[in-house]
């Protein structure tokens, strides 16, 4: 493997780089053929989404526009609070706008179930949730993902942009973080 001293906090990887690669660009195929004539605004919700965000819209091509929302729920922990804070808030109108919003993983599904609330009352036309990866198993919320990359059993995950205390974003896959590294 390439040099990285993260690698020895990584119980198993998930999906490899190369399979990454190859559901976003089948993500951005879909994605294109269902908004050619739409001209959407991706809402990328920040910080978990940066890589996969900017994977997925050049898989797109599609004529469309970027915007980032920040929303944080789990002060550093690898458990959801349940309570969503906006961290950094949109910088645009987004009335009537066909909205596909960009996350890194659904699990309890307070965050995106308080997102699609906010997005609505901002006057939205149409929201699109599409999420990397899907975490079922460990649902709060009635919300389901409109398009999802890989669903990942009852593990706290990292890599590819998803953090355990700001760290790990920048592991090329996807892997489960050794769970010593997280109860030290
Ligand atoms: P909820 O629970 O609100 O979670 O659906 C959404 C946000 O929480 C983060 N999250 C994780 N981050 N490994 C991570 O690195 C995980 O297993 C995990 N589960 C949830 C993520 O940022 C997401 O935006
Ligand atoms: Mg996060």
């Amino acid at each position: 493997m390439a040099k990285s001293n993260m690698d020895q906090d990584i119980l198993k990887v998930l999906y490899t780089e190369e399979e990454i690669k190859a559901r976003v660009q089948a993500m951005g195929d879909e994605l294109y053929d269902k908004f050619a004539d739409k001209n959407p605004l991706f809402v990328g919700v920040l910080n978990g989404c940066f890589i996969f965000m900017a994977d997925l819209v050049r898989a797109t091509q599609l004529k469309s526009e970027l915007e980032f929302i920040g929303l944080s729920s789990y002060n550093n922990g690898v458990k959801s609070s349940g309570v969503v804070q906006i961290t950094r808030d949109l910088q645009r109108d987004i009335t009537n706008r066909h909205i596909i919003v960009v996350e890194d993983i659904l699990d309890s599904g307070n965050t995106l179930a308080f997102l699609k609330k906010y997005l609505l009352s901002k006057g939205a036309a149409s929201i699109t949730i599409v999420t990397l990866l899907d975490k079922p198993s460990r649902r709060e919320k009635a919300i389901t993902a409109d398009l999802a990359g890989f669903e990942v059993p009852d593990e706290f995950v990292v890599g590819y942009g998803l953090d355990y205390a700001q760290q790990y974003r920048n592991v090329p896959y996807i892997g489960v973080l050794k769970p010593e590294v997280y109860s030290k």
